[in-house]
């Protein structure tokens, strides 16, 4: 499958000739929902969906490698958004679905709502010569990026898509520049030949300019733009990415105190857990476009206390009552915040609370930080959970339960400390080492119009203190998983055809 799309990318020509009949049949079948009966995006679902469903009327296509001045894309450029759908938004990929056939018949059908049936594509992007990464071209890149602000004045110092401005596309939708270090919200992709087609046709319809157009102050050459999109693909480097098997917290025991700030060089020896953040609430002002979309963890402890240091990328720096914070921000403006979530009592084997806020029979214990405000510092929260509806509140500082957390380009981190033991032992987790801790994680971007029960969440992982005389449980899930991998691997190798 792999193979037969990426020829299909390869060059412009191989397109298969769509039937537009049978397009339209698939068209009414799968995509009048969203796009509408006319193609113009007005399906039954597009209400709320931002960014809204292309109308294809308008002739507008934004991942296209057609020359910057010119609107009709080629047709792989279609069949590919068709193929694997656009991610940060509502658009699902079909290749699972859908037979390459179909899909080229859906080109077909689609050109036709623009007259791009009759028209030939315009002439693609110049490529010239590719520059091959080195860490010269990624240097030079660097440098382009930030020169008179030319990348970072949308996406930020580093890249994450911190902007220091509201961005509205062309239909006075809210729009967000991409955060750069994260590969997989790209809607084409980070490969160094995908960057130099967005840098040089830009993204229409949005703000993303194109810096071949020559008469953009801020226009690049060839070559130039060739090092930036080396330097843009070389900012996934550093990125932590979510790893599906690891769904255990490692806290490693410190030597000579827990860290209390996050850039305390204890951490560095404490192994990042990355987790995906999905929304907890489906429901009205779904938002496609959410900044947090991924939660790391750190977490340390010794005799007496454990730290748990929780990083995310977050575009703004939500703080209500500052005018700068509020002209970026939707218009009801909260603060930036984070969760940590533990069962009171630590359960037997591998069972997990209730998904939600605990339960009668499974109460939970909530950490809360919140980022403050124009007038307020931050603060410090504890709950105590039984679900949505039966929560107390507590004074964090009866159990010492403390938290700082700290802003910088495009990213907090907050570092939340709590004694292992506490005295009320009926109503606080008791931390012990060697066994497994459900623990999960909820983030808000106040700017993003996420308050209350409206925010990013996490599923439930494990907290694992490891002694240091190496921790027994942890070895046997660890050796039960890799009997299961392994296993699995070997029945893959064993039914791939030779
Ligand atoms: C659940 C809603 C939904 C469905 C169903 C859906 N789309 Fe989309 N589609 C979108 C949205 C939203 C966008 C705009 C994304 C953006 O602007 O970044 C989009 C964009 C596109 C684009 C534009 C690509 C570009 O580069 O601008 C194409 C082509 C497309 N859809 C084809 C289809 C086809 C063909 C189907 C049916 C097989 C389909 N879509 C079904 C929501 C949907
Ligand atoms: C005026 C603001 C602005 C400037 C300047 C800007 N961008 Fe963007 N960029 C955006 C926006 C907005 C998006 C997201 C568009 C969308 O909604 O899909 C974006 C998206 C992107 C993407 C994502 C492509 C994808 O496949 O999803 C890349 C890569 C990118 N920009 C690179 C750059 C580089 C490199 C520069 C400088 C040479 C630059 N941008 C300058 C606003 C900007």
């Amino acid at each position: 499958m792999t193979l037969l799309l990426g020829v299909g990318f390869a060059g412009s020509s191989v397109a298969a000739p769509g039937d537009t009949e049978n397009g339209e049949q698939i068209y009414y079948k799968r995509c009048l929902a969203c796009h509408g009966e006319d193609g113009d995006g007005l399906g039954p679902a597009a209400e709320r969906l931002n960014p809204p469903p292309r109308d294809f009327s308008s002739g507008q296509y934004k991942i296209m490698s057609t020359a910057f001045d010119e609107m009709v894309p080629q047709d792989d450029d279609i069949f590919r958004m068709i193929a694997e759908g656009m991610p940060g938004t509502a658009m699902p990929g079909w290749s699972d679905i859908l037979s390459q056939q179909e899909m080229w018949d859906l080109v077909a059908y689609i050109k036709v709502f623009a007259g791009y049936d009759e028209e030939e594509p315009g002439p693609l992007v110049d490529y010239g010569t590719q520059v091959a990464s080195s860490p010269e071209s990624i240097a030079r890149g660097d440098e382009l990026f930030h020169e008179s602000d030319r990348c970072s004045e949308c996406h930020g110092e580093s890249g994450k898509g911190d902007a220091i401005k509201g961005l509205k596309d062309d239909n006075g939708e809210r729009t967000w520049p991409r955060n750069l270090t994260k590969p997989w919200t790209f809607r084409g992709s980070n490969s160094p030949k995908d960057i130099y087609a967005r840098v040089s046709a830009g993204i229409p319809g949005t703000q993303m300019p194109s810096f071949a157009d020559p008469d953009s102050t801020k226009v690049l050459t060839i070559e130039d733009r060739w090092h930036v999109a080396n330097y843009v693909e070389s900012l996934a480097a550093g990125t932590e990415r979510v790893n599906p098997d690891n769904t255990v917290i490692k806290a490693g025991r410190a030597e000579g105190g827990i860290p209390t700030s996050w850039d305390d060089p204890a951490w560095g020896s404490a192994p990042a857990s990355t987790f995906m953040l999905v929304p907890q609430i489906i429901a009205k002002q779904r938002h496609f476009t959410p900044s947090n979309d991924t939660v790391t963890v750190r977490a340390v402890y010794d005799d007496e206390q454990i730290a748990i240091l929780v990083e995310w990328d977050d575009r703004t720096r939500s703080i209500p009552g500052d005018e700068k914070a509020e002209k970026i921000s939707n218009p009801d403006i909260s603060e930036d915040s984070v969760a940590i979530q533990l069962p009171i009592e630590i359960p037997e084997g591998m069972e997990k609370p209730y998904f939600g806020m605990g339960d009668a029979s499974h109460p939970v214990n909530i950490w809360q930080w919140k980022s403050g405000t124009a007038e307020t510092s931050s603060s410090v929260h504890l709950m105590n959970g039984q679900g949505f509806e039966d929560i107390e509140q507590r004074e964090a500082d009866s159990i010492q339960v403390a938290a700082t957390g700290a802003y910088n380009n495009g990213t907090w981190r907050v570092v939340f400390t709590r004694p292992l033991v506490t005295t009320e032992t009926d109503k606080d987790i008791q931390f012990q080492e060697g066994v497994f801790i459900p623990i999960a994680f909820a983030a808000w971007d106040g700017s993003a119009s996420e308050a209350g029960s409206q925010h990013t969440m996490t599923t439930w992982y494990w907290l694992s203190l490891q002694s240091s005389s190496g921790s027994r449980p942890f070895f046997i899930a660890l050796l039960a998983a890799l009997l299961v991998a392994g296993l699995l691997y070997f029945w893959v190798r064993s039914a791939r055809p030779q």
